[in-house]
């Protein structure tokens, strides 16, 4: 199983944001978290920003949409030039359709499920999906802890995906460091983000290091 390093650059120097995607290019897609202050309580880009970001990276861009409404505003990032745009289970009127519209327009369609919500209404669904994003904070933040408790759903989502041999990635996001990653990587996940842990030190060596800790748990 291969591992992919995401960084997130909420926590990346936001007037900065050219030289602060160079700094990550070791890594495999930058993590865009996208934020309307409706659906999380925060505030951060939209498409103008997705569409100078893809312009400018050397790698592609992963878009995590926390926004109310997807169904009317996904489209518009993966147009803006995001490899792939993953909207919110809670929020999205029709989940399927979206995903598929997305697809059509040649991006990754991605569905993100908070701490608590179930995987299970989506276990059927899967290839429907390029990448499920198991959120393991509440989202809205970098620099939270990460909730060990949301390892049984990502547990019950690798399943289905071996099980039915199925190309989905499962991505973690949230509190992910050296440690965390590990026990990630044990429940199954394969595609990491890492906002502060990357961002707090020298990002090439951040990214690295938990490619290490990652590969070695998968190795086992
Ligand atoms: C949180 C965002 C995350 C955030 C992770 O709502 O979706 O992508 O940047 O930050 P850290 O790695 O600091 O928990
Ligand atoms: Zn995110």
């Amino acid at each position: 199983m291969s591992v992919r390093i995401n960084p997130s650059i909420l926590a990346a120097d936001f007037v900065n944001l050219e030289s602060e995607v160079r700094r990550i290019r070791s890594a495999d897609l930058v993590h865009v978290d996208v934020m309307d202050n409706h659906f999380v309580p925060n505030l951060t880009f939209g498409p103008g920003t997705v569409q100078r970001l893809a312009e400018v990276s050397d790698i592609p861009l992963d878009v995590h949409l926390m926004i109310d409404d997807p169904d009317r505003w996904a489209p518009d990032h993966a147009e803006a030039g995001a490899y792939s745009v993953t909207f919110h289970a809670e929020a999205a009127a029709d989940p399927v359709a979206l995903a598929r519209r997305l697809r059509s327009m040649g991006a990754r369609a991605g569905i993100a499920l908070k701490p608590g919500t179930p995987a299970e209404p989506y276990l059927d669904l899967l290839a429907e999906f390029d990448q499920v994003l198991v959120m393991t904070v509440e989202p809205g933040f970098g620099g939270q802890s990460f909730l060990e408790s949301t390892m049984p759903k990502l547990r019950a989502l690798r399943e289905r995906v071996s099980g039915a041999g199925l190309d989905v990635w499962l991505q973690v996001d949230g509190g992910i460091n050296e440690e965390t990653i590990v026990t990630a990587a044990r429940a199954g996940a394969d595609t990491f983000v890492a906002g502060s842990s990357v961002f707090a030190g020298d990002p090439a060596d951040r990214i690295a290091s938990l490619r290490d800790a990652a590969a070695s748990t998968h190795a086992h």
